[in-house]
């Protein structure tokens, strides 16, 4: 139990020790993202103002990954909703709320992507805690309208684009955005642009992607052909299989006590 509390207190450690600098420009993400053809297959144009810096804790190493536009990652690697962060000079966007997307144009594969795209999160009310031109945590006051769902691309498929985007959240987002997407909207042949259209998001602000293939050693079944379903079937919390039960709770010292109340924080606001 011992080793068990101590995994969630590292585990809580570095989730509260996150980087929110990056090694790359707006200019970079902007190339990076004409280079992956996001532009034109998923939006129109992207102008960034901000960076957008994504960091997954990877559930097996219990390390942080920073992404830089267009890494690979592994499956482990983003198998948990990532921390994000905004640097920006437009300090204008500090006292905003946003709505952070993340899709994947490239369902079941790049080559037939005929279930794209997928709706990976859509997460409005994300609010920038910190000062935006040093890196900002932002963190979200209201659930996601989809949750996070881990990518899981089928055996046999090309690696998939997965793209995060940060919109402005207009202030009658809550009454709007419903009449598009609810809860009986699935989550594939989802558009973002369209969405944006829709909904008056405007272009996004922010993005960053990166790239992530099937397991190494899955079966090329033609069975998993979307990832929509294998990314339903794999989204089972991860805070159930982490949380400590209260019985272990009582026996704990406050070090331990606080290190576990942080990393449930941390697991209430992001999943
Ligand atoms: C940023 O650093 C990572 C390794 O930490 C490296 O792979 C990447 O190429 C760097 N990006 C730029 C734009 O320098
Ligand atoms: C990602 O992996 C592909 C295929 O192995 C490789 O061609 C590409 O250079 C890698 N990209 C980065 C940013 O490391
Ligand atoms: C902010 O402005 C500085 C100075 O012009 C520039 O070097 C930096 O890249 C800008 N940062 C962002 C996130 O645009
Ligand atoms: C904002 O950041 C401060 C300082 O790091 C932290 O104490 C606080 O809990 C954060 N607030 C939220 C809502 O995450
Ligand atoms: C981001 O990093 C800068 C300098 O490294 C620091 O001043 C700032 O407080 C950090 N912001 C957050 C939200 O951690
Ligand atoms: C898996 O199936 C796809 C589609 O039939 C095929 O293109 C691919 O080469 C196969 N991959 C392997 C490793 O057999
Ligand atoms: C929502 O607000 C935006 C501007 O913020 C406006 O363009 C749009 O027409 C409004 N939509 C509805 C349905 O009221
Ligand atoms: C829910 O979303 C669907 C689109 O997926 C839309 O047709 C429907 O009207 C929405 N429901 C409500 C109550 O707005
Ligand atoms: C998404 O919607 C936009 C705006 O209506 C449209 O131009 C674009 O072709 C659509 N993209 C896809 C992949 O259907
Ligand atoms: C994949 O299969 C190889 C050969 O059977 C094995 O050595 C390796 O550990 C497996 N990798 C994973 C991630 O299961
Ligand atoms: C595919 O699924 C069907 C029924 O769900 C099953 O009978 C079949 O064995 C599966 N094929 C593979 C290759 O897994
Ligand atoms: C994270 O790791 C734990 C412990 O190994 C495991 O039970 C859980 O299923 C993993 N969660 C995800 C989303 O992979």
């Amino acid at each position: 139990m011992f080793v068990q509390l101590l995994a969630i207190a590292t585990l809580a450690a570095s989730c509260v020790y996150a980087q929110n600098s990056t090694n790359f420009t707006v200019t970079d993400v902007e190339q990076a993202f004409q280079a992956a053809k996001i532009v034109p297959d998923v939006l129109p144009s992207f102008n960034p103002t901000g960076i957008l810096n994504v960091v997954f804790l990877d559930n097996t190493t219990g390390t942080s990954v920073n992404v830089t536009p267009g890494a690979n990652l592994t499956r482990e690697q983003n198998a948990l909703r990532p921390q994000v962060f905004l640097t920006t000079n437009d300090t204008s966007l500090a006292q905003q709320t946003f709505v952070l997307a993340m899709v994947d144009p490239d369902a079941p594969t790049p080559q037939n992507p005929t279930a794209a795209q997928i709706r990976h999160l859509l997460a409005p009310g994300i609010q920038a805690n910190g000062s935006v031109t040093s890196g900002a945590a932002l963190v979200n006051n209201t659930p996601a309208i989809s949750d996070f769902l881990r990518p899981t691309p089928p055996a046999g498929s090309d690696p998939h684009r997965y793209i995060l985007l940060l919109f402005v959240q207009p202030a009658n987002f809550t009454t709007v955005a419903p009449q598009f997407v609810n809860s009986s909207t699935p989550i594939s042949n989802f558009n973002i642009s369209l969405f944006a259209q829709e909904v008056g998001l405007g272009s996004p602000i922010a993005g960053n992607f990166f790239l992530t293939g099937p397991d190494a050693n899955s079966t090329n079944s033609t069975n998993s052909t979307s990832t929509a379903s294998g990314a339903a079937s794999s989204s089972t919390s991860p805070a159930s299989s982490n949380t400590p039960s209260s019985s272990m709770r009582v026996e704990i010292n406050v070090a331990s006590l606080t290190a576990t109340a942080a990393f449930l924080g941390f697991v209430m606001s992001f999943l």
